[in-house]
């Protein structure tokens, strides 16, 4: 969990950003609710390498440098994360790291580096996935440091079947999500319904388990009317999520055991959103012991039933996908609730609200909305 830049910033990141995210982070609780990580995505670098084949921070936009501001982060008790690419390039068009992976990752040990994103762009130079991702996998090890390995790799070779096998602790499945409900238009990335649709259809749930996740990308949570937030003004496909389809998106992504990043711009947040990205029930959910993945249950073109095992029962949720209100309903019997006896408590993720049911689980849920309910047997 933690926050990074790209969703919010995307190329203009400055260390001033960087550093009014840590305090941000601090200040609004969020740290503490377990967002820990502060990642500077793509931009952070300056044209060219020096001599010896190293990154360089650009000296406009990171004056005081990494270290410096690895440093900073530090001291709020939260971790630093950068950003880079298993390619010539990386997908803005700054030096990366591809057979300087020794180099890199020594410079980022020595930054106070905690986490790597590692993306898919530049010259491959003729070198499959596998090998390019395994190659920085390696140096991370080598280095006297722990550090993630976030491997970006937009899921185009399967990285569920090798992204643990090479060091990693997550990849990403799909392309990138952006911050509207349902683009149709994979060119221009994925709206949120249509990650969520992708990863249904990729039936990976089997590929995660704790330390090695499903990444379905960044939270593009907050990014919508409410907050003004977003970068540019809406393209003709592009239209920001609205209340509702920010709550249904943190609600997929703690479903998913998903990786959480917040990816907004936490000055001036909203209390609004703070409430959502700090909601205790669906933040336990997402941070479960078991790690797992939630799995469609049942799927139609208006309602959705989704489940996740948890340690001590199951989250179920239930989407509306139409555009009426309507009441959805399912059985603990057709879920990932571990059946046991007859008596089971519900407790709703939103309201906080606690019951007990024989077994019938329903909701009434607003168009795009969903229900998600805390379920375990009573012993
Ligand atoms: C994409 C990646 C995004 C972001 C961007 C930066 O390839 O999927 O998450 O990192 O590059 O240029």
């Amino acid at each position: 969990m933690g926050w990074n830049s790209w969703n919010a910033h995307s190329c203009t990141v400055t260390e001033d950003d960087v550093r009014a995210a840590a305090d941000a982070l601090v200040e609004t609780g969020l740290r503490d609710a377990g967002y820990e990580y502060v990642v500077v995505d793509d931009c952070w670098m300056a044209d060219g390498t020096d001599g010896a084949g190293r990154l360089r921070a650009d000296p406009d936009d990171f004056p005081s440098g990494m270290a410096a501001l690895a440093d900073y982060v530090h001291d709020r008790g939260l971790r630093f994360g950068l950003y880079s690419s298993a390619g010539s390039h990386t997908c803005q068009g700054y030096p990366a790291s591809l057979g300087r992976e020794r180099t890199h990752a020594e410079q980022f040990a020595d930054w106070g580096v905690d986490y790597l994103k590692y993306d898919n762009c530049g010259d491959h130079r003729g070198r499959d996935a596998v090998d390019r991702y395994a190659a920085m996998g390696e140096a991370l090890a080598a280095v006297d440091r722990p550090i993630v390995y976030s491997i970006c790799e937009w899921g185009r070779s399967n990285p569920w079947e090798w992204g643990y096998n090479v060091g990693g602790h997550c990849w990403r499945v799909t392309d990138d999500a952006v911050a509207t409900w349902h683009t149709g238009d994979d060119e221009f990335g994925l709206g949120i319904a249509d990650i969520v649709d992708r990863v249904a259809a990729l039936d990976i749930a089997a590929a995660q388990a704790p330390g090695g996740w499903n990444d379905p990308d960044m939270l593009q949570v907050g990014n919508g009317p409410d907050s003004a937030q977003s970068q540019h003004e809406p393209t003709d496909i592009e239209r920001p999520l609205s209340t509702v389809e920010n709550r249904t998106h943190f609600a997929f992504w703690c479903l998913l055991g998903a990786p959480l990043f917040v990816g907004t711009d936490l000055t001036g947040v909203s209390d609004d959103l703070l409430d959502l990205l700090t909601n205790e029930h669906l933040l336990a959910i997402d941070q479960d012991p078991l790690g797992l993945q939630g799995t469609p249950d049942r799927r139609d073109p208006t309602a959705e039933v989704w489940s996740k095992r948890l340690a001590d029962g199951a989250a179920v949720a239930l989407w509306n996908r139409g555009a009426e209100e309507r009441e959805i309903r399912t059985h603990v019997d057709d879920t990932s609730v571990p059946t046991a006896g007859d008596r089971y408590t519900v407790r709703d993720c939103w309201s906080g609200e606690a019951w007990e049911t024989h077994g019938t689980l329903s909701g009434t849920v607003e168009p795009r909305g969903t229900a998600v309910f805390r379920v375990s047997p009573v012993q």
